[in-house]
């Protein structure tokens, strides 16, 4: 089941989330529900503070090759054990952030643990777009957005064109 995206500004993306005890059936569904939500905007990473659930929750899938096996990986209290020293400037966006883009720096290559929907303990390195995918969907665990890694005026800039588009859309 879709659910709907919150739109930046909004209190709840910034606010720090918390850990999760349990990998309950609960969570399963709202994992589930994050997918179907990413594939439909379509995005290739969702985190759950996006959706309302302030958990430490992500999905993702960075597959973007039209026709290829889709590779979802659902996150539960994902966290960067180690960065590579080599940095890697790419062009983010963001859900909440519909139609904004800009350049973000980040370490090339970061090693994750997290734990699956199964409950096991995982660990892998993720380099190119899934690196850059991941540690953006870890920010908004800590209640950080892309757009915080800009210049202040490019930041308001950004901010003030979503409270334009939040404001259209409560009128319509
Ligand atoms: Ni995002």
């Amino acid at each position: 089941m879709k659910r709907p995206i919150l739109i930046h500004p909004d209190p709840r993306l910034k606010k720090l989330s918390t850990p999760i005890e349990d990998v309950t059936n609960e969570l399963r569904t709202l994992a589930n529900d994050m997918l179907s939500t990413m594939y439909d905007a379509p995005g290739i990473g969702l985190a759950a503070p996006q959706v309302g659930v302030n958990k430490r929750l992500i999905v993702l899938d960075c597959v973007k090759e039209e026709g290829a096996t889709p590779q979802p990986v659902t996150m539960f209290n994902p966290e960067v054990i180690a960065s590579s020293d080599e940095l890697n400037t790419y062009e983010e966006g963001c859900l909440s952030i519909p139609d904004q883009f800009a350049d973000v720096t980040r370490p090339t290559e970061v090693e994750v643990v997290w734990i699956d929907e199964n409950g096991a303990a995982q660990q892998r390195v993720f380099d190119g777009l899934w690196a850059t995918c991941v540690q953006h969907e870890i920010d908004h665990l800590n209640g950080k957005l892309f757009i915080d890694y800009l210049k202040p005026l490019r930041r308001q800039m950004i901010t003030r064109k979503m409270q334009k588009l939040k404001r259209d859309k409560a009128r319509a």
